[in-house]
């Protein structure tokens, strides 16, 4: 009998209207427009606007929309995932509430963290679910706000994140299509270099901790920097060579939308010509969870089935990864 492979059938995203711009920025802090796009690539990113508007909002209409252009009914799915750092609220599960709202009523729900590798982690819990034979159609969203954790007095992070959502079903596959190989890591010496200390166990809130502004995320940019760059490309290039895959192989490489100069980097490292490299930094930022689907979503109409993608994420604790994946359909 044929393995069951996990593929991707059908995307979807959400972003909100809202557009912050570099210039915009420069009326926050001391920064510029120049700064900001050499040494990241970003020119704007998206905020959410709107009283009591969570994370949940975006991934509803990421899952809504993906709902419209696919074959799936809400009610045919057996498990919504939401990859998310940003939570509606930090206990009750963001994803039981999605899946509530979309009318999976037939699902079970519950959210997957590990900071901006969410999605990737998410892709290998989606794929191992399908393959198992144990339910056949898991909906992934990767869904951040991230504005609501970032200090916009703060020049080393809030130029850098955006919000927003991306969706992919996935299903089983007979012709070998979909998830072909993964490699995941993790390593808890990231923790001090990108993290928001208060808030969880070890420092609940307090008025302290408020006035102090430990509530938000804070980064030592270059470390990460440094971590990311070699992390990312050395897996990158891992699921090249023990595929056995050429640089013609490879159709696209999807990497979180970090900086600019870390996907470069990864993308050299791998030999893989620019006009390959899925890029959307420009427009949204880092979306943390989000930066995969949403890519996907973005460059969904030039994906031919039978593509060879390679993925890419590095974020907080540190956990990093790569996949390789089959595109499944031509849209
Ligand atoms: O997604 C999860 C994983 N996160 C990442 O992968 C992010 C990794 N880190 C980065 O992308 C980069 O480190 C940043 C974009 C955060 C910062 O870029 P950098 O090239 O590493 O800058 P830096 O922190 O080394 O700072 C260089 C200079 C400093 O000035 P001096 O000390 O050279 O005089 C900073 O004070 O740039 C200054 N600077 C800024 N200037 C204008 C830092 N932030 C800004 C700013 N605008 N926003």
């Amino acid at each position: 009998m044929a393995k069951i492979t996990a593929a991707i059938t059908a995307v979807g995203k959400y972003v909100p209207e809202y557009v912050l711009t570099n210039k915009e920025l420069e009326t926050f802090v001391d920064t510029n427009d120049e700064w900001i796009t050499s040494r990241t690539g970003i020119k704007e990113r998206r905020i959410l606007k709107g009283e009591g508007l969570g994370t949940s909002f975006m991934a509803i209409k990421a899952a809504e929309e993906l709902l419209q252009k696919s074959n799936a009914k809400a009610s045919e799915i057996d498990l919504v995932i939401v990859a998310t750092a940003t939570p509606d609220l930090p206990v009750a599960s963001t994803a039981a509430y999605v899946a509530s709202e979309i009318g999976a009523v037939n699902a079970f729900a519950y959210d997957l963290q590990a900071a901006c590798s969410s999605f990737l982690y998410g892709m290998s819990t989606a794929a191992s679910y399908i393959e198992s034979g144990r339910y056949k159609k898991v909906l992934l969203i990767g869904a951040d706000k991230m504005s609501s954790i970032i200090d916009y007095k703060d020049r080393a992070t809030c130029i850098i994140f955006g919000d927003g959502a991306g969706a992919a079903l996935f299903e089983p596959n007979n012709e070998g299509l979909g998830l072909q190989d993964e490699f995941l890591r993790s390593d808890g010496i990231g923790r001090d270099f990108l993290r928001i200390e208060a808030g969880g166990s070890i420092m609940p809130p307090t008025l302290e901790t408020v006035q102090q502004k430990k509530h938000f995320v804070y980064q030592e940019g270059r470390t990460v920097f440094k971590y990311a760059v070699s992390n990312m490309a050395d897996v990158a290039e891992k699921m090249l060579t023990r595929n056995n895959l050429k640089e013609e192989d490879i159709q696209w490489l999807v990497a979180h939308q970090a900086n600019k100069r870390i996907i470069e980097a990864t993308a050299n490292r791998v030999g893989v010509s620019s006009e390959k490299v899925m890029m959307n930094i420009h427009k949204y930022g880092n979306t943390t969870s989000a930066t995969l689907p949403l890519l996907l979503a973005d460059y969904e109409s030039q994906l031919k089935k039978g593509d060879n993608l390679i993925f890419a994420a590095f974020g907080g604790g540190f956990t990093w990864g790569a996949a390789y994946l089959k595109w499944a359909y031509n849209s």
